[in-house]
């Protein structure tokens, strides 16, 4: 469902993250790593990669790291944090793009996509159907996305949260095996320091 929000979606995210030294905290997603763990590394691709946190632990972890945000300050911010963590530059890389118009060129065998919600428009299963086709057989696409609201969201009303099943149907790729479509609770806490328990929906497709 698209937003009827009428911001310009690189406007509204560089003033996002603008308007803080730092908006995440910096570290991987729970299930980033519970499931990446399990696989054998090779190119990744993280969509709406933000900071940098998974894309940095991805390489910290032997991928081969691409990632990739519309927003200009957060990719510089990430390729901060790579150095800063002392990642190889050949072993990293960070790219300002805007998903809706980007055409991918390189293959991956992970594309990671965490949290690419937005309150302003986002042709979400679009993006992900495109850059699904830049997957080599045998390779996988992991979708992490809010299955509801955290008790501390300002933008709320405008965001979507898809359940696995309808995560599945929406990205509709054919020659792929559903390996994990499931919701997981974690830990969180908020900006303010308030603690939740969120549920996240994940959902991880193997290419045939
Ligand atoms: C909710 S944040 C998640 C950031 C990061 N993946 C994480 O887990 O912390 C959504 C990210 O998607 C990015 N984004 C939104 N629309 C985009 C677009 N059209 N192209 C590229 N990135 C986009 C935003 O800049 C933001 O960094």
């Amino acid at each position: 469902m698209p937003s009827d929000d009428v911001t310009v979606p690189a406007d509204f995210w560089e003033e996002r993250y603008a308007s803080a030294e730092h908006v995440w905290s910096g570290m991987v997603n729970h299930a980033i790593v519970e499931v990446v763990s399990t696989l054998t590394p090779g190119r990744s691709l993280d969509l709406g990669c933000g900071e940098g946190g998974d894309v940095v632990w991805l390489a910290q972890h032997g991928w081969d790291a691409t990632g990739l945000d519309i927003s200009v300050t957060a990719t510089r911010r990430a390729a901060e944090a790579a150095r800063a963590a002392g990642i190889p530059d050949d072993r990293i890389h960070f790219e300002a793009a805007d998903l809706e118009t980007w055409s991918p060129h390189e293959s991956y065998d992970l594309v990671t996509a965490s949290f690419l919600q937005s309150p302003v428009d986002l042709p979400r299963a679009d993006i992900l159907r495109r850059v699904a086709k830049q997957v080599v057989p045998g390779g996988r696409l992991l979708v992490v996305a809010h299955a509801g609201m955290p008790p501390w969201s300002a933008h709320a009303h405008h965001h979507e949260f898809p359940t696995p099943d309808e995560e599945v149907a929406a990205l509709g790729l054919e020659g792929w095996t559903v390996e994990i479509a499931e919701i997981r609770s974690r830990e969180a806490t908020g900006p303010d320091g308030q603690h939740a328990t969120l549920d996240d929906t994940v959902v991880l497709l193997h290419r045939n």
